[in-house]
């Protein structure tokens, strides 16, 4: 178990990391469950700033997953009644819970500039991106 500082400095380089290496991750952070007050909160991201730092469970996208615990892949952000739109330029999103001993904490979010440009590969490969930053809880 790291500290707070050390893991969030981790958790930046993962976002970083992502965001070089994938062409159409184009916004890459992470949001943290407050379950009191039914609230994500923006963690370490890369990617245009935002204003939406705080998001209500049921909220948008983040929100929504923070209730169902499921991956949720949108494929085309406009065919979204919840969605919390962050900037016109991004097209789609997914959003992959973070469990820490079976308890969703948060998430990772990765929005993109492309339409439908995420697989299940991708839902493989953030889940395990999020079993490794598990370990760090
Ligand atoms: N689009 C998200 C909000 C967070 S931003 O993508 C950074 C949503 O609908 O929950």
């Amino acid at each position: 178990v790291s500290s707070n500082l050390e893991r969030d400095e981790k958790l930046l380089e993962i976002c970083k990391l992502l965001n070089k290496e994938i062409s159409y991750y184009n916004w890459v952070g992470f949001y943290f469950a407050n379950h009191d007050t039914k609230t994500l909160h923006l963690g370490p991201y890369v990617g245009a700033e935002t204003d939406h730092t705080v998001i209500p469970f049921g909220k948008g996208i983040c929100g929504q997953v923070a209730e169902s615990n499921q991956n949720f892949v949108v494929r085309d952000v406009k065919t979204q009644d919840n969605y919390i739109a962050c900037s016109f330029t991004v097209k789609s999103e997914i959003v992959i819970p973070l469990f820490v001993n079976g308890k969703n904490i948060g998430q990772i979010d990765i929005d993109s500039h492309e339409i439908d440009p995420f697989t299940e590969a991708d839902e493989r490969f953030l889940e395990f991106v999020n079993e490794e930053v598990a370990k760090l809880f």
